[in-house]
């Protein structure tokens, strides 16, 4: 299949650091469909020799086993072209036209990875220049909007050029090989599904805990915050493939439209839960892995009086039959203790004791993203230990199956950028949002962000290298839980 690849900011960060790293992969194990090409677009004035060695520049910095060897590059080099464009001219477009027009392709993939306020000016730029012929695909980055408004606003623009079929909404969590086997152990076995209701679950706690603070992105982040840079796309992506009900089929819609019940069933926020199930905090110095970091308000491009949050902790509920009632908790910030994300299922206590089992304990599944790739279950055992005197019954200790999917399959896993864009490339939406299910999650988040303006408290400061600040325990500790996996 001969296709074209085209990167709108072709020259920046994201191209950088996963899109080229990720298609390289591909190429490696062969699965990047031949007859390819990857064209960056940017605003400086390359050649094609020239992107190809600022691509072989950074490649060079890549380590261990991902990074090429130079025969290798010079393959995966022949892939890459480049295109100067300012994107805001009509003529550039024209440029880009005749690049495509020198050969037949099945594919056009346009990536539109650049700053989201450029998207509608691409796009009507496209259209302008018929470049959005039916074998285009369009692949939209986060973040999409910073509102329901705007996000709206660049959906209604993006669907008048082109049909929903060929808008790829990219939320790179959903490529994660561990999301993808979230939906094996719910919709490919039988086993846990009996279970997965609120008769036998407890609570649900999702943790996105990063211990990089915003680095050179301080500007971008300014803007965002965590609950639209994590909340508002990856948690609630996240929490859908917990709680969806199981799709009629694997096609995309069937599984979107699953998805989208969930978000349409999230608890309304009251002015009570907003003040009381939703903690924002901001990281101050402090230190991660022994060594001193500065708080965010020190960070480069970074007002220090700003108010953005990098923790968010959150409860809320999902109002249908199978969940009411259940607290599904999420947390996620940057310089926290560790890198570490994790869906914990806690099943509810056994009704009645026989043996004496720790306090406060009882069976979980741990579905562990990341850096770890796998399942834990958690359940209680007996050893033969001795029982000293007037000990009564037996004591169970908790243990644990391990299932690590990096050691069972290798760890030469397709990553999520590769996944996805072998996706775009194929066609295959299921990975991918629809416009639908984007506009709901933000009108959830939308109640807290306008609490947050109206609030002068502003966020809770945590010291960087813990867990973020003690109200987001003392939240979950008023429903009688507590944080899991914390060391
Ligand atoms: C991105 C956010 O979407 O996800 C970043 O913009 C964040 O701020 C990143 O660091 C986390 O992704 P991952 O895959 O490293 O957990």
């Amino acid at each position: 299949m001969a296709f074209d690849l085209v990167f709108f900011g072709g020259t920046g960060d994201l191209v950088w650091r996963k899109l080229m790293p990720a298609l390289f992969q591909a190429f490696r194990h062969g699965t990047l469909p031949e007859g390819g090409r990857i064209i960056g677009v940017g605003r400086d004035d390359l050649s094609d020799a020239q992107y190809r060695q600022s691509i072989q520049t950074k490649f060079e910095k890549v380590e261990g086993e991902k990074r090429p060897s130079s025969e290798e590059f010079a393959r995966f080099a022949d892939l890459l072209c480049y295109v100067r464009m300012d994107l805001s001219r009509p003529e550039d477009y024209a440029a880009l036209q005749q690049r495509l027009a020198e050969r037949q392709t099945d594919t056009v993939v346009m990536y539109l990875s650049t700053a989201p306020i450029l998207f509608t000016t691409i796009c009507e730029q496209l259209a302008a220049a018929g470049l959005n012929t039916p074998q285009t695909r369009i692949v939209l980055e986060k973040p999409l909007g910073h509102d329901l408004a705007s996000n709206r606003a660049i959906n209604a623009v993006v669907g008048k050029v082109f049909k929903e079929q060929q808008i790829f909404r990219i939320d790179h969590y959903l490529g994660k090989p561990s999301v993808q086997n979230l939906f094996a152990l719910r919709f490919g076995n039988t086993l846990f599904e009996p279970l997965w209701r609120r008769e036998h679950i407890a609570n649900i706690q999702i943790t996105m805990a990063e211990e990089l603070g915003v680095e050179k992105r301080g500007g971008f982040y300014e803007g965002t915050g965590a609950l639209r840079d994590m909340v508002q796309n990856h948690a609630l992506q996240l929490l859908c493939a917990i709680a969806m009900e199981p799709p009629i089929n694997a096609h995309a819609d069937a599984i979107r439209d699953e998805k989208l019940k969930v978000l349409r069933a999230l608890r309304r926020w009251t002015p009570e839960t907003l003040s009381q199930h939703v903690i924002r905090g901001q990281y101050s110095a402090g230190s991660v892995e022994g060594q001193p970091v500065p708080g965010y308000l020190n960070e480069p491009g970074v007002s220090p009086t700003s108010s953005t949050e990098t923790f968010v902790a959150l409860r809320t509920e999902i109002a249908n039959w199978r969940w009411a009632g259940v607290p599904f908790y999420i947390r996620t910030g940057k310089r926290m203790a560790a890198r570490e994300a994790h869906i914990e299922v806690n099943f509810r206590p056994t009704p009645h004791q026989i043996f004496h089992t720790p306090l406060g304990q009882a069976n979980k599944l741990v579905i562990h993203l990341q850096p770890k790739d796998g399942l834990e279950l958690h359940l209680f055992a007996t050893g033969q230990s001795k029982r000293g005197p007037g000990s009564t019954g037996q004591t169970l200790a908790p243990v644990h199956l391990d299932l690590d999917f990096d050691k069972r399959f290798g760890s030469e896993r397709v990553g999520a950028y590769e996944r996805l864009l072998l996706d775009v490339l194929d066609g295959r939406l299921n990975l991918f949002v629809r416009s639908d299910e984007q506009e709901e999650a933000w009108r959830w988040v939308e109640p807290i962000l306008q609490h947050w303006t109206a609030d002068p408290v502003g966020p809770r400061p945590y010291n960087a290298g813990t867990w973020g600040p003690s109200a987001s325990s003392a939240m979950i500790a008023r429903d009688g839980f507590c944080w899991g996996e914390e060391n």
